[in-house]
């Protein structure tokens, strides 16, 4: 069956001939334009971009049938070109094929040969299309910086719902995202629904379609819906007669599948709906592979996003436990470590600096003491007081803390070693490994050097009890300028409330 919008160019000189390839094409349900010339044939062209076969003779006054389609495919590089030749031999029909046209018909014309030779030529039109069609969003992707840069997932889900909708004409479509172990879908971006669906939460139901696509991990295309009865159920309410569901797929390779992870991850991450052509149509076979490319980036890009994000809390979650482990082993606790982090950020922020710094601060300032792992436990935790030599032992942890992490990249772990390095430096000079003074101190060994006096102070050990928040106040004011960078530690106090709300939050366990 002919494609109601594809339409034939005849071109011919003679008038008797282009009629009789009217009455014959339009029979057959083709939609037919006639031009008795080259010069009114690439007119029609030019106005008309629904021309799919080019119908020319090749003899013609004014301008010749190869010109012509010469000229016709600057025009239109999809269109394609048959050559009608009524005296010449075979001969000169090969060559206007090597001259770009697709094929060509001998007069006087077979009506069975006409209608192959056109039927052909608009398959291979419609393939034209289809891959212009398939480059030009496959490009997209490509050169989208968007995608890649999109870290959020709520911005990924709505790119890829927008590309979806733009690239298959379509007005209504949706993503739903698959939660709570493949039991739920969830309404993440949404375009011509009700407001109310947004961020809705629904049972998977296998006899809908997004349930469907969810179980069988197949795309669905449905032209029309009456001829599928069993597929009237929707999910979220979508009601049409033509509409296609992908599933945005999790990529995995075959060695995993045999020895799956504890965490129970779907294959599916979530179903992509479109359904309402603009222009009234059915959905096509097209239309369903430019959906699985969006898909497939789209499924992609949301993996990439995901990663990156396991990756950050990862780094931080190990910042965490060695810092932890350290303090452990010193007879402090892993909540010392997460509250002197909390303290340095807040410590940061309103001295000024940007909240990525304080942030960065706040990532490294629990390795402080990272170095006590090279110190000997008889030293470390030995009760009484230390002698100096032993002291000398223990200033060393702040070399050894920065010696372990500044061969490393990244600026996290480079803080990290600074602070590390300069925690015990005092702001008269007097402090350890190097004697810096004032301001020659890094800002982060200034501020982590006041939050982990702080801390240390006000909890109880088994060589100390908690000192009060007067005596903690006291102490400072008395070294202000001494141990302490006085502005800072002016800035701490007049926050003091902030603090203790975050001790609160970081209590002492057990
Ligand atoms: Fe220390
Ligand atoms: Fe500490």
């Amino acid at each position: 069956m002919p494609f109601k919008k594809e339409k034939i160019l005849i071109v011919d000189d003679e008038l008797i001939i282009r009629e009789l390839l009217f009455d014959l094409l339009t029979d057959e349900g083709f939609s037919v334009e006639l031009a008795p010339d080259g010069e009114t044939a690439l007119k029609t062209i030019h106005e008309d971009s629904e021309i799919a076969v080019l119908f020319t003779d090749i003899m013609m006054p004014k301008m010749d049938g190869i010109t012509l389609i010469h000229k016709a495919r600057e025009l239109n590089p999809g269109i394609v070109p048959i050559i009608m030749t009524g005296y010449a031999t075979i001969e000169t029909a090969r060559a206007a094929v090597k001259e770009g046209a697709y094929d060509y018909v001998l007069k006087p014309f077979n009506i069975t040969e006409i209608k192959t030779v056109v039927n052909n030529a608009l398959e291979r039109n419609r393939l034209i299309q289809e891959n212009a069609r398939l480059k030009e969003i496959t490009e997209l992707f490509k050169i989208s910086e968007n995608i890649s840069a999109i870290r959020d997932e709520e911005q990924l889900f709505r790119f890829i719902l927008n590309a979806a909708l733009e690239h298959t004409q379509a007005k209504r479509g949706s993503i739903l995202e698959v939660v709570e172990d493949g039991k739920y879908l969830k309404v993440v971006a949404s375009t011509g629904l009700p407001s109310e669906f947004n961020g809705k939460t629904i049972p998977v139901d296998f006899k809908t379609v997004s349930g469907i696509v969810v179980k069988n991990i197949e795309p669905l295309l449905i032209e029309d819906i009456s001829q599928n009865p069993d597929l009237q159920n929707f999910l979220i309410g979508l009601k049409n007669t033509s509409f296609i569901s992908v599933p945005l797929q999790r990529k995995k390779s075959e060695f995993m599948e045999s020895h799956p992870l504890a965490i129970n991850e779907q294959d599916v991450i979530a179903v992509l709906n479109v359904t309402d052509k603009l222009d009234g149509e059915t959905f096509s076979e097209t239309d369903l592979k430019v959906l699985k490319i969006i898909a497939n980036h789209g499924s992609s890009a949301i993996e990439n996003a995901r990663l990156i994000h396991e990756i950050e809390s990862a780094q931080r979650e190990i910042v965490f436990t060695l810092g932890e482990i350290v303090e452990t082993r010193s007879r402090e606790t892993g909540s010392h470590v997460k509250r002197v982090a909390e303290y340095s950020k807040l410590l940061a922020s309103k001295l000024g600096l940007s909240n990525k710094e304080a942030e960065i601060l706040r990532l490294a300032s629990p390795l402080h003491d990272v170095g006590k792992v090279g110190i000997p436990d008889a030293i470390l935790n030995k009760p009484g007081p230390l002698t100096p030599s032993e002291f000398d032992v223990i200033k060393t942890h702040t070399t050894i803390g920065y010696d372990m992490l500044s061969k490393t990249k990244g600026v996290v772990l480079q803080s990290a070693a600074i602070i590390a390095l300069e925690h015990h430096e005092r702001f008269d000079g007097n402090g350890y490994p190097n004697g810096k003074k004032g301001k020659d101190i890094h800002i982060f060994g200034r501020i982590v050097g006041i939050a982990d006096v702080f801390d240390a102070l006000g909890v109880e050990r088994v060589y100390k009890r908690a000192w009060t928040l007067d005596e903690i106040k006291e102490y400072f004011a008395e070294q202000r300028g001494k141990q302490f960078d006085p502005d800072l530690v002016d800035i701490f106090f007049s926050n003091i409330e902030e603090v203790l709300q975050i001790r609160e939050r970081f209590p002492e366990k057990d």
